[in-house]
């Protein structure tokens, strides 16, 4: 097998916007794919089952190989039931693409626990519940392809976007697990930071901005980390409006004292440990 021909791809929140985009270039290479789609607004209230009914039929008319699930990642029980579709259907599962997102915008002066568990739930322990029920196929069969939806927003933080921050850096710490814990079993799990016009940044970004950013633009960079070729693992990579770029921690130089320094020793190193010169790729402590 070559690319993604053959394998099997579940696609979360594939019934609109970026998701869309992954799923219709996975069945375009040859892979058989989940639409997965709760069908709610973009807060996450509300569901149906005609945003993925839509995706699949455009896929199956087109030649493709697709199935609806409706089920909710934010649930162990969505999870499962999101994996169970992919085997049920297509009889395994290769790759996972953790996409369904809603916001729930606020400064955190005015966030309350509802506005900050909705985002978590459906982001970080989406993208836990339907990875941990497909990570013993994935481990088993030698073979799997993980890819967590990261955002500028987590990576640098955005105001009004505390907790949809914390849910987008939470699945880079994940990933960077994954990668050391899958490479192994031959499981590779990688994040994308999209930047797309789609109904998420509708009204926060000017219209000539987002007519440069087709959301068309962030799949093939998907569908590459999901490919049998790609050995990456552990990496961030941003994709939008056509530019790609890896994104990575790095590490100063810093300063090393022998015991534990005074609370002066710190300030009068402070220069030095917050000097970037000569600073390297952050590593695991081991892996
Ligand atoms: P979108 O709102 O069009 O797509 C999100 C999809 O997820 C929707 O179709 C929605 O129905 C589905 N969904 C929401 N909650 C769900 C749940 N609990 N279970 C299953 N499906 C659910 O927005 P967009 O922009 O396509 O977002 C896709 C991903 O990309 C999200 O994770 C988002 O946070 C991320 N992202 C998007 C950026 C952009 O510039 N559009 C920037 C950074 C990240």
């Amino acid at each position: 097998m070559a690319g993604v021909e053959g394998r099997v791809a579940v696609v979360t929140g594939s019934g609109g916007g970026l998701g869309r985009q992954h799923a219709l270039l996975f069945a375009q290479r040859g892979a058989k794919v989940v639409v997965n789609d709760l069908g709610g607004s973009r807060d996450g209230t509300g569901a149906g089952s005609e945003m993925a009914d839509r995706v699949v039929d455009e896929i199956n008319r087109g030649g493709g190989d697709a199935v609806a699930n409706y089920d909710n990642v934010a649930t162990p029980e969505g999870g499962k039931a999101i994996v169970q579709s992919a085997v049920e259907a297509f009889g395994t599962l290769d790759i996972v693409v953790n996409n369904a997102g809603i916001l729930r915008d606020v400064t955190f002066h005015k966030m309350d626990d509802a506005q900050w568990d909705a985002v978590l739930k459906v982001h970080l322990y989406g993208s836990y519940h339907v990875t941990r029920a497909a990570w013993p196929l994935l481990r088993e069969k030698n073979y799997g392809r993980v890819v967590v939806t990261t955002s500028t927003s987590g990576l640098y933080g955005n105001f009004g976007q505390s907790n949809y921050g914390a849910a987008k850096l939470g699945v880079v710490g994940m990933i960077n697990t994954l990668a050391l814990e899958g490479r192994k079993y031959n499981v590779h799990a990688n994040a994308v930071a999209p930047i797309a016009a789609t109904r998420m940044t509708e009204d926060i970004m000017p219209e000539e901005v987002l007519a440069t950013l087709d959301p068309a633009f962030v799949s093939p960079l998907v569908v590459h980390l999901s490919s049998e070729e790609c050995s990456t693992s552990g990496e961030v990579v941003l994709a939008g409006g056509g530019n790609y770029a890896r994104v990575h921690y790095m590490q100063a130089k810093g300063a090393a004292f022998p015991g534990v320094p005074s609370v002066d020793d710190i300030a009068s190193t402070w220069d030095q440990i917050m000097d970037m010169d000569g600073a390297e790729l952050g590593q695991p402590l081991s892996g």
